[in-house]
């Protein structure tokens, strides 16, 4: 029934939206990069460094599309790109990507590996040393069973960040039950997660005395995603200039391989210890994923690259999806009774234990994470470089154009998704027509697609279960809307302040 209604679906939109990938005659040929619409480079430029446009270059994609329709040209610095905002045309370029799909969205960071001659890891890796990477990892995070086999561990993290939750109630000022900043809270568990998957061993991010170097991970964490943003759109010129972006972002990545370098010997040192006694069996609990890749004989470096890189990104990814659920959650009364009560009925009133294969199945906790990443994609603008000339639209884009993916704009498409800023789980429970598959895309799509995905969707099923369980979640009294902004990932404009309240 379901694989009926997937192909029904795919043919509507085959059917239906085909005639939107090109609006010019059957007869007339696809135009060039010079036809397409767009600002001009000056008026672009004021607009990011004059306007507060580089934190809000997710609404820029709302306006760019009003204004340019559903393709325009834009420099981002001296990156010239083609924005795409509309599901059909992401889908049409999506669809012809080669079996090495480049993103190249991260540059910067790539030149930092080259400087400081460090081996990259699978975000910014290319070509084949990135197919190796993916097929190496691939087995180890995406597979079903392999991410349902870091239950346990995640299941104690997720105990410990209840634990915390209680523990920061009532710290500043307003009502006792009251968390300040639950975002800071959620990178510390984000990062306690990532680590236990990654080592093998905990951090301590959850105790009530944080280790003063996991803070630092993650204040470089933060502090890397501004300096990205700014040190690509700064005219190379400027940065002779105006050196402190640059410096900021190669102090910043500095500090996260140290971080990761300290672990990850540690971890080998034992292992190693481990090994001397007794070879450690595969399905031994414990086997974690640096362990797989000695055992690959990845080398040192190599290693040392995925785990800063897979580090980065548990972090701000899952932490930012969560604050976002608990906040629109606490917004949504009607909703989070619903969802606890689909949570107790499954798992019993005051059960600690969540079984990952039962949680995965609750139709309401998935429609709140699906809507929750429709309102909040993390990655706002996802980038592709085609590898030869593909058309999309009425135009050729030549090999090696650097085209950004306006994911923002379609999952606030009000002809994709009626009433488009409000929080409706029930739009993804069957409730009116279905959205073209290609208009919200959190994860990205494809062979290139987030390697961290099962592992975020157990992260975010597994806490979200915990925390309604154990506490009523509500706004801050008095407290205004909050924003999103960019600061590479999506993240909230100011602090997000919940209530706690013990049920
Ligand atoms: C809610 C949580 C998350 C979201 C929304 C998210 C989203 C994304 C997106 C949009 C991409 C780009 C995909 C593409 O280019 O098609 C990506 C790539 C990636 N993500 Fe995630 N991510 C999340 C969590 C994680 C976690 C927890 C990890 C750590 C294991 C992770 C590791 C990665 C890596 C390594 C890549 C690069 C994959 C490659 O280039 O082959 N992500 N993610």
């Amino acid at each position: 029934m379901t694989q009926t209604l997937k192909i029904a679906s795919k043919m509507f939109h085959r059917v239906l939206l085909a005639p939107q990938l090109g609006s010019k005659g059957a007869d007339s040929a696809p135009r060039s990069l010079a036809d397409i619409p767009g600002p001009s480079t000056p008026s672009f430029l004021a607009e990011l460094f004059f306007s507060g446009g580089l934190s809000r270059l997710h609404e820029l994609q709302v306006q760019g599309a009003a204004r340019f329709g559903p393709m325009w040209l834009a420099n981002f610095g001296t990156v010239r790109t083609v924005y795409v905002a509309a599901p059909a045309l992401l889908e049409q370029l999506l669809r012809q990507e080669g079996s090495q799909p480049e993103r190249c969205s991260f540059s910067p960071w790539t030149e930092h590996r080259r400087r400081r001659q460090r081996a990259c890891g699978l975000l910014t890796a290319e070509g084949e040393e990135w197919q190796r990477l993916r097929s190496l990892l691939a087995p180890l995070l995406l597979r079903p069973q392999a991410a349902a086999g870091y239950a346990e561990t995640l299941d104690n993290v997720v105990h410990d960040l209840v634990q915390r939750l209680r523990r920061q109630r009532g710290r500043g000022t307003g009502p006792s039950t009251l968390v300040q900043d639950v975002a800071g809270e959620f990178y510390k568990f984000g990062l306690e997660s990532i680590a236990a998957v990654l080592l093998g061993s905990r951090l301590g991010c959850l105790e009530a005395e944080v280790p003063p170097d996991t803070e630092t991970f993650i204040r470089a964490v933060g502090s890397v995603f501004v300096s990205t943003l700014l040190t690509m759109a700064m005219p190379n010129w400027l940065h002779h200039l105006v050196p402190g972006p640059w410096g900021r972002l190669c102090r910043d990545w500095d500090q996260m391989f140290a971080f990761a370098q300290q672990h990850v010997e540690r971890q080998e040192a034992e292992a190693a210890m481990r090994n001397q006694e007794k070879p450690k069996d595969d399905t031994e609990p414990g086997a974690h994923l640096t362990y797989f890749l000695f055992r690959e004989k990845l080398p040192a470096q190599s290693i040392l690259g995925n785990v800063t890189e897979l580090l980065l990104a548990g972090v701000d990814t899952v932490s930012n999806t969560l604050s976002w659920a608990l906040y629109e959650l606490s917004r949504h009364q009607d909703v989070q009774q619903a969802l606890h009560s689909e949570i107790t009925a499954a798992l019993g009133p005051s059960s600690d234990a969540h079984p990952t294969a039962t949680l995965s199945q609750l139709p309401l906790m998935k429609a709140v994470i699906k809507e929750v990443l429709r309102l909040y994609p993390v990655v706002p603008g996802n980038s592709r470089v085609p590898d030869k000339d593909i058309c999309v639209g009425d135009y050729i884009l030549p090999k090696n154009t650097l085209v950004t993916l306006c994911h923002y704009a379609t999952s606030r498409d009000p002809a994709q998704f009626p009433e488009p800023n409000t929080f409706r789980p029930v739009r993804w429970l069957g409730e009116g027509p279905a959205p073209h598959p290609f208009a919200s895309l959190p994860f990205g799509f494809g062979k290139r697609s987030c390697i961290g995905r099962r592992l975020a969707e157990l992260e975010l099923q597994m806490a979200l279960a915990q925390i309604l369980t154990h506490f009523e979640v509500l706004p801050e009294p008095g407290a205004a809307p909050i924003r999103p902004m960019t600061r590479t990932v999506l993240v909230p404009e100011r602090n997000i302040n919940l209530q706690f309240v013990d049920r």
